[in-house]
């Protein structure tokens, strides 16, 4: 597979041979520049919203690690770390309706202001699981995070905090999102092309 790093926001992106979308296109979405400028809006807000205080950001692995990477260095707070992983896909580019847990934290949430750090919600039952994990082990707060939120397919009882951009019902991959577990390294969002 080529390094598409080397080769900085292309227009698109055919999907090469070896995996089973190969020859699909991949097109533009939304370019590093207004990500960059959206995740430094939301940093601000969560810098001003925990003035004083130390919250424990939680990524959901493994879309969130780019976002989370670079919403923590636009941080001007004291905060920590910690990863959560869910599966909730298998392989495929639709939701299959059930959601594991395949890593938990590992640091203790009792009396913290928790910071959920979501990549994408798409149906919203990731989030949903989420939210009851956390309320079993009794922090202050939860917050919602979210880059991008499918507001027309997510179902949810409870507001997302912050979105960074409503998208459409389309799979977006890059920054850190995936189809097929590559592409996650590209700086921009890419959606697959509609024919
Ligand atoms: P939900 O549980 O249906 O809200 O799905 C959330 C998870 O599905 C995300 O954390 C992603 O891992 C994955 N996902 C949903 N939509 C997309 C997409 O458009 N591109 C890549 N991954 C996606």
């Amino acid at each position: 597979m080529e390094n598409h790093m080397a080769d900085k926001d292309p227009q698109e992106i055919t999907i090469p041979s070896g995996s089973r979308y190969s020859g699909q296109m991949l097109e533009l979405f939304l370019p590093s520049d207004q990500i960059q400028t959206k995740v430094k809006e939301i940093a601000a807000l969560l810098s001003e919203r925990y003035q004083n205080q130390c919250p424990i950001l939680i990524g959901v692995l493994n879309g969130s690690f780019m976002f989370m990477a670079d919403l923590v260095r636009y941080l001007t707070i004291d905060f920590e770390v910690d990863f959560i992983k869910i599966a909730s896909y298998g392989h495929e580019t639709s939701s299959s309706g059930t959601v594991r847990l395949l890593k938990d934290i590992s640091a203790d949430i009792t009396g913290r202001d928790v910071v959920i750090v979501e990549d994408i919600v798409d149906t919203g039952l990731t989030v949903k699981f989420l939210r009851s994990r956390m309320a079993e082990a009794t922090p202050t707060s939860v917050t919602f995070v979210t880059l991008l939120l499918k507001a027309e397919v997510a179902n949810l009882d409870f507001p997302i905090d912050y979105v960074g951009f409503n998208i459409p019902n389309r799979f977006v991959v890059g920054y850190g999102l995936d189809v097929d577990q590559k592409f996650r390294g590209l700086r921009s969002l890419y959606a697959f092309k509609e024919i």
